[in-house]
């Protein structure tokens, strides 16, 4: 595989399109495994994760749910600066297995002041599938429950993880080369 350029920067190829469609098959069972008999609400954060859900939710043999939302953040005039709005958060979290659906888990700052405001609406229990975690980047405490790669504190993209919007519908995750 070749190197590709994107808005004038040389990404390199670093994990295939097949490494990724296994993962999401092997994330699916843990998952099936862990919630059998239950019915967990999926809740995919846009715009990142859009082909890992995808993928991944395929592979649920469960009786389960789906729903995409989007975090805004913008400058709040709280004490901890950021504050993350959710779109499309329903009330239907209330009582339920909620399991978060992540493309990249990179500071934690973005679930960090998110988690909260789920937490407020009383899931049953809370998790998160994340495709990619960088720990060392890792600025807020949020880990992973269910989690596909662990990689360096580099940027990526491909496979719904863009570069200044563009690069997410390359199957396979690229690199940023040194
Ligand atoms: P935090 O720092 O809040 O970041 O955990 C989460 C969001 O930041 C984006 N992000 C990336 N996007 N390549 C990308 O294309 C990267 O290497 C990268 N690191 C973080 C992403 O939207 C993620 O949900
Ligand atoms: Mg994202």
């Amino acid at each position: 595989m070749e190197s590709i350029v994107v808005h004038g920067k040389t990404f390199v190829p670093y994990i295939s399109d097949e490494e990724i469609q296994a993962k999401c098959f092997e994330i699916a069972v843990k998952i099936n495994n862990d919630y059998k008999g239950e019915k967990p609400l999926f809740i995919a954060i846009l715009n990142g994760s859009f082909l890992f859900a995808a993928d991944m939710f395929r592979h649920i043999d469960l009786e389960a749910e789906i729903s995409f939302i989007k975090l805004v953040s913008y400058k709040g005039t709280t004490s901890t600066g950021n504050v993350v709005t959710a779109i499309g958060l329903d009330e239907r979290v209330k009582d339920r297995h909620v399991i978060i659906i992540e493309d990249i888990l990179d500071t934690g700052r973005t679930l960090y002041q998110f988690l909260p405001e789920l937490y407020n609406q009383n899931p049953k229990s809370l998790k998160i599938a994340t495709l990619l975690t960088k720990p060392t980047a890792r600025l807020f405490d949020v880990q992973p429950d269910y989690l596909g790669f662990e990689i360096p504190d580099k940027f990526v993209l491909g496979y719904g993880l863009d570069y200044d919007g563009l690069g997410r519908n390359i199957p396979s995750i690229y690199q940023l080369e040194e």
